[in-house]
């Protein structure tokens, strides 16, 4: 079929840079955003919470220990949850030398930021809304935020954004918000539901432990909201024979923190 989403490469999957090229860089930074251009990859994924001050921020946990040095810096605000924390706070925060040395000093970037520097490299983004049942309202500001950026025009609408969440009540209001936005629902949906979901998703993004290959052709029997083929993006995919046996049901795209090595491992076939 048709695939509305295209690695920019060849005709295999999208391969997708899961939080930047985070098996190399750490995750969610611009740096990890700069290491998957540097192997030549388009497509890098994020995940996006907000400040107690209403700043949206690029992080996965929805507590900010694991990936900076909170608890150095601010030892009295525990449990470190990032809707606790200014974006002045956040932003004197070190997020990379818990990586590695060489990373010392990278930062928790603002979406704006984030979306600066990945228009900078030419590069396409898979943004998560993560836990955004923290976030009343995130929906609508994360548009904005797009808006204000240059990202909801023609251009990047067609082919180089897709919105995607874990909450498909959030999913279903990105759609009905901004229609012309592409999305994907994360997880593995029945295939009963899919009819409801195929109204708001162009994709459904599943872990690649629980996919199949007839659970991948169902998605792609379903037509999304924009009149194309539901799409299938599995994740998080960092071995070759895991990224053979998903390119081999016809995924559309990988979700990887190698992403080389999944390019590669494709390549062979
Ligand atoms: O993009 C898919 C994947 O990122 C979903 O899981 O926990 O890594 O955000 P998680
Ligand atoms: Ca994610």
């Amino acid at each position: 079929h048709a695939r509305a989403v295209q690695s920019g490469d060849d005709d295999g999957p999208a391969v997708i840079a899961h939080r930047g090229a985070s098996g190399y860089a750490p995750e969610n930074t611009l740096a990890a955003v700069d290491k998957a251009a540097e192997l030549g990859f388009r497509w890098v994924e994020n995940d996006v919470q907000r400040t107690r001050d209403g700043e949206l921020v690029v992080l996965h946990d929805d507590n900010l220990r694991r990936t900076t040095d909170v608890e150095e810096v601010f030892p009295d605000r525990s449990p470190w949850k990032v809707k606790d924390f200014t974006a002045a706070e956040i932003a004197r925060l070190d997020a990379g030398s818990w990586f590695g040395s060489r990373y010392a000093g990278a930062r928790v970037p603002t979406l704006e930021q984030y979306l600066e520097r990945v228009e900078h490299n030419h590069q396409k983004l898979l943004l998560e809304l993560k836990n955004p049942h923290l976030y009343p309202g995130i929906e609508q500001q994360t548009l904005k935020v797009l808006a204000n950026e240059g990202w909801l025009d023609r251009w990047h609408v067609a082919d180089r954004l897709v919105v995607q969440s874990f909450s498909a009540d959030s999913v279903r209001t990105v759609h009905e918000l901004k229609p012309a936005v592409t999305t994907g629902v994360l997880g593995t949906p029945p295939v009963s539901d899919l009819p409801e979901y195929a109204e708001f998703a162009d994709q459904i993004n599943p872990s690649h432990g629980s996919l199949s290959m007839s659970y991948v052709s169902s998605v792609h029997a379903f037509t999304g909201p924009h009149g194309r083929p539901m799409e299938v993006f599995a994740w998080t995919v960092d071995d070759a024979d895991t990224a053979r046996r998903v390119a081999g049901y016809d995924v559309d795209g990988v979700i990887s923190n190698r992403p080389d090595v999944v390019r590669e491992a494709m390549d062979e076939d």
